[in-house]
């Protein structure tokens, strides 16, 4: 998800990564699906709209902007928790954007990817439900947005993706009335296989006469052939909805597809799919580059594309005068990002009654360094620090007025910390973050059981009641622990050192050690700066780092170096 205007359909529509797992592939056999929901602008919270909850103002996730009233239509609607609802139903998404001419180009649509999410999750029990509400949403309203690859999974353990492209502004029906939403495709994954999506549309050809795995707009190919992107004459049975309506290109492969290929490279039986794929989505190892910086982090700022104007010299001028170029370079995209608002795993049992199918994993930050709070999907309540509206509520959320009582906050300052000395404090990060989802994991288990006790013998509003008390108790003692954890990693890792517990030394208790740099950096230093830092003369403290002949008389002599006004190095001898 998430940008605003054209420019950054271009430089920053890169965003959010999906991963569908369907029960046969999992361990414990639910359905599961991953969402990291990616913007620097995104507050860190988890939704939550009571059953019977009526929204009628829209207004556009990514900006915030009014779209417009739309009928309230049935008084009934699911209690929904993030993205799932009371009945199990899941749904998650990335931007692929398409071909400009159809994304975000409906005058006076009113229904944005973003609320279709929400309004489907308060009116649909099951997915083949789910796909018909937003069909009738979006071509009911109008589709706001541009291209997106939708996951949906639901109770009874079907996981689906469906692939929307807006109708743009030049669709009319017979009355002469332009025709609103979107053309669409959805497939139903296989059981037993696992399916991901990242910014780049995924569903190329697809049956037609298959409806309980394969549903599809009838104007599908209509649609382009109008627009000009599919040749009338061709064979509408070979239509290939992502190289249609969103064509491949460098971007598109080397940051969104290059995501998919290190899942499925992760997960794959087939030994081979990795070396296979590789041209297709080359990717390379992050953490050793120069913009690695001095503690070997994985992470690189804004934006992915960046321009380097370099000298090159035109041999085939005749004065040797140098041309200026400018070359583009990009960074990789990692699935972990720093920039997600919120992400969440969530596992759907198909054994378990409807209420208590669905456990939402939630972090409030990075996927990599954020811990998980589990939330159940029929829970009443969320934890306080972590409720909160969003911009589809028409709330404009401060990101400018840090508070220790949201997750989100906590959950970055540890984060941001662990981006400073990367190579030092990921490890103990990480620790912490598995043990603590070892522990909550055995919790839920205990809970599931206790719950499915309750609801035998008391029937669904007692195991409701219980779980979304284990969900509110957990995401407060979670906060709590975050908090903790900051401080116990900023007292450990501070000014650059490591400082370690040593209780027989009498000023601290402690011991500062200095991690110093790693040789990859200290070998880029040299070949940089050739002799510039050598220890040409050595000093008293560090005999055995004398180097060359004069080092005897030079004992006692220091230098330094650094900068001047102008930039020029400089070098002086105290
Ligand atoms: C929601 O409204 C329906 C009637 O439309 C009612 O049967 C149901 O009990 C209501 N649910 C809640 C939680 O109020
Ligand atoms: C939006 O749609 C109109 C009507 O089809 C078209 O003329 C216009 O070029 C489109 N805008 C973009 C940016 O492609
Ligand atoms: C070198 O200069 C010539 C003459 O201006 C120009 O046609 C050519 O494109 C330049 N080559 C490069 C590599 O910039």
């Amino acid at each position: 998800m998430k940008f605003l205007t054209a420019f950054f359909v271009i430089t920053a529509a890169r965003a959010c990564t999906d991963i569908l797992v369907t029960p046969g592939a999992s361990f414990e056999g639910s359905a599961m699906i991953a969402y990291n929901a990616d913007s620097p602008t995104l507050f860190g919270s988890i939704y939550h709209y009571s059953a019977n909850y009526s929204w009628t103002s829209i207004y556009d996730w990514d900006s915030g902007v009014y779209l417009g009233d739309i009928q309230p239509e049935t008084e009934t609607t699911y209690n929904v928790v993030g993205n799932s609802n009371e009945y199990g139903l899941v749904i998650g998404e990335s931007t692929f954007g398409g071909v400009r001419i159809l994304a975000y180009n409906q005058t006076d649509a009113k229904i944005d990817y973003g609320s279709l999410i929400w309004l489907t999750l308060q009116r649909a029990k099951t997915v083949p439900e789910a796909i018909q509400t937003m069909v009738h949403l979006m071509d009911t309203y109008g589709y706001a947005s541009a291209g997106e690859s939708f996951s949906l999974a639901d109770a009874s353990g079907q996981v689906w993706m469906m692939e929307v492209i807006g109708r743009g502004n030049d669709i009319w029906d017979e009355q002469g009335q332009r025709k609103l939403g979107a053309v669409w495709v959805a497939q139903r994954i296989p059981d037993g296989m696992v399916a991901a999506h990242a910014n780049q549309a995924r569903i190329t050809t697809f049956p037609r006469e298959d409806p309980t795995n394969c549903l599809y707009a009838e104007d599908v190919v209509e649609v382009a052939v109008h627009y000009g992107l599919y040749d009338a004459e061709a064979d509408p049975l070979a239509f290939s909805f992502a190289d249609v309506y969103d064509p491949l290109d460098f971007i598109g492969a080397r940051q969104g597809e290059a995501r998919v290929w290190s899942i499925f490279s992760q997960i794959s039986a087939d030994p081979a799919f990795a070396q296979h794929y590789q041209e297709y989505a080359l990717g390379n190892d992050l953490d050793q580059d120069v913009g690695s910086g001095l503690f070997a982090s994985p992470y690189r700022p804004r934006p992915l594309v960046w321009s380097l104007e370099e000298n090159a010299e035109n041999s085939s001028l005749r004065s040797k005068e140098k041309q200026k170029s400018t070359t583009q370079y990009h960074n990789e995209r990692s699935i972990a990002t720093a920039k997600t608002g919120w992400s969440f795993v969530a596992e759907i049992r198909p054994h378990m009654p409807r209420e208590l199918a669905v456990v939402s994993w939630y972090a409030m930050d990075d996927s990599s360094t954020a811990p998980r709070v589990p939330v159940y999907g029929s829970s009443r309540q969320i934890a306080k620090p972590f409720t909160g509206k969003g911009s589809q509520d028409g709330v404009t959320t401060s990101l400018l007025q840090m508070d220790w009582s949201k997750a989100f906050w906590v959950q970055n300052l540890v984060s941001n910390w662990c981006y400073s000395r990367y190579a030092d404090v990921y490890p103990v990060l990480r620790r912490e973050i598995d043990d603590l989802q070892a522990d909550l994991s055995e919790k839920v288990k205990q809970v599931d059981q206790i719950a499915l006790e309750l609801y035998q013998e008391k029937g669904p509003d007692a195991a409701i009641g219980y779980v979304t008390l284990f969900g509110v108790n957990t995401g407060n003692a979670v906060h709590d622990k975050w908090q903790s954890l900051f401080g116990a990693l900023f007292a450990r890792f501070r000014d650059f050192y490591t400082i370690v517990p040593k209780n027989d030394e009498p000023v601290c208790g402690c011991q500062a050690v200095e991690p110093g740099m790693s040789e990859a950096v200290k070998q880029r230093i040299v070949q940089e700066t050739g002799d510039h830092y050598k220890v040409a003369k050595g000093d008293k403290d560090h005999p055995d780092l004398l180097n060359g002949e004069n080092a005897k008389e030079s004992v006692g002599t220091f230098f330094i170096s650094g900068k001047d006004g102008d930039g020029d190095l400089f070098t002086a001898i105290l």
